[in-house]
């Protein structure tokens, strides 16, 4: 099978070919590339051979930075294609409109979406926090009509982007909230981010959840005690993080424990996974633990 770098030893010199990206990622017709500062001159070329391997890519966009900032959005530049960041992906039976630009979204996570979602029983309650454009919770609630699925995302864009693919997937059990997760919780009663009132039932989120998900791995030990609040007794939370490879369990099991002594919650760990490798060192992990509130 030709590989990129197959295609690109025609393209780049000998001596610059070390640095050429070997992978990227596909997220429907878009193709997201790193491309290395030493390779920087020859970004067309690299990205007018992604294209040519795979034939439906459209665009293909270079990262420009990390994710950053409150919301976890990256800077990202068009090198090839069309004009828009915007891109529809597709996966378990779900399909995802958001634009890359203003919003975060990773196609490695979909292993994890598909694990989570099989651990969902039925009517349960679930919550996502920091629910993005929504994946986590359009999987869980694609999967589990009879769920009730919602999620809660500050970043004003993500959030519109999450109602119209609650309404693109025809989703009647899955609402959007727009807002912090801290405020949502605290105040209990707030507006979709379509502008209609949640239903009576779920207007308050206080001891509401039977399953909790945390997809903040950079900073969810800041929203535990939210957490705590929103979960009902024997509630299972899947807590993200990152850490250090070695030790990273005990670090993050660490922050759980901390914050449930501070909010006199016990809680029971069920299962630990490193999720993905991050960054050289750092991995992504999930951790998921039971609530006793008790
Ligand atoms: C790492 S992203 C995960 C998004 C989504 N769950 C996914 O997997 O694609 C974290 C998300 O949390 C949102 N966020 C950060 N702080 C928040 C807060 N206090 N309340 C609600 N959402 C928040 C960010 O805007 C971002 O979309």
């Amino acid at each position: 099978m030709t590989t990129l770098l197959d295609l690109l030893k025609s393209k780049i010199p000998k001596s610059k070919l070390q640095f050429a990206p070997r992978s990227f990622d596909l997220i429907g017709s878009m193709a997201i590339v790193e491309i290395k500062d030493e390779v920087k001159k020859y970004e067309k070329q690299i990205a007018n051979a992604i294209m040519q391997l795979h034939k439906p890519i459209r665009t293909v966009v270079k990262k420009s930075s990390a994710m950053k900032g409150e919301y976890r959005v990256r800077r990202v530049k068009i090198i090839a294609g069309g004009k828009s960041t915007e891109t529809i992906y597709r996966e378990h039976n779900v399909a995802m409109r958001f634009d890359v630009a203003k919003t975060y979204f990773s196609v490695r996570l979909s292993h994890e979406r598909e694990r989570v979602a099989a651990l969902v029983k039925n009517k349960e309650n679930v919550l996502v926090m920091f629910a993005g454009v929504g994946p986590f919770a359009l999987v869980i609630a694609k999967k589990h009509p009879k769920a009730n699925v919602i999620g809660i995302e500050k970043n004003p864009a993500a959030a519109k982007y999450f109602e119209e693919n609650i309404k693109l997937n025809k989703l009647q059990n899955c609402k959007a909230i727009r807002g912090d997760v801290r405020k949502v919780i605290a105040i209990g009663s707030w507006p979709l981010a379509s502008g209609q009132k949640l239903k009576a039932n779920s207007q308050r989120l206080i001891s509401w959840a039977d399953r909790i998900l945390m997809p903040l791995p950079k900073s969810a030990e800041n929203f535990l005690d939210v957490a705590f609040k929103a979960a009902k007794n024997n509630c299972v939370i899947h807590f993200y993080n990152f850490g250090a490879d070695e030790n990273v369990f005990e670090q993050v099991r660490e922050k759980i424990n901390k914050a449930a002594k501070k909010c006199n919650v016990k809680i029971k760990i069920l299962n630990e996974k490193i999720v993905r490798p991050y960054a050289p060192h750092i991995v992504q992990v999930c951790i998921d633990f039971k609530v006793n509130k008790n």
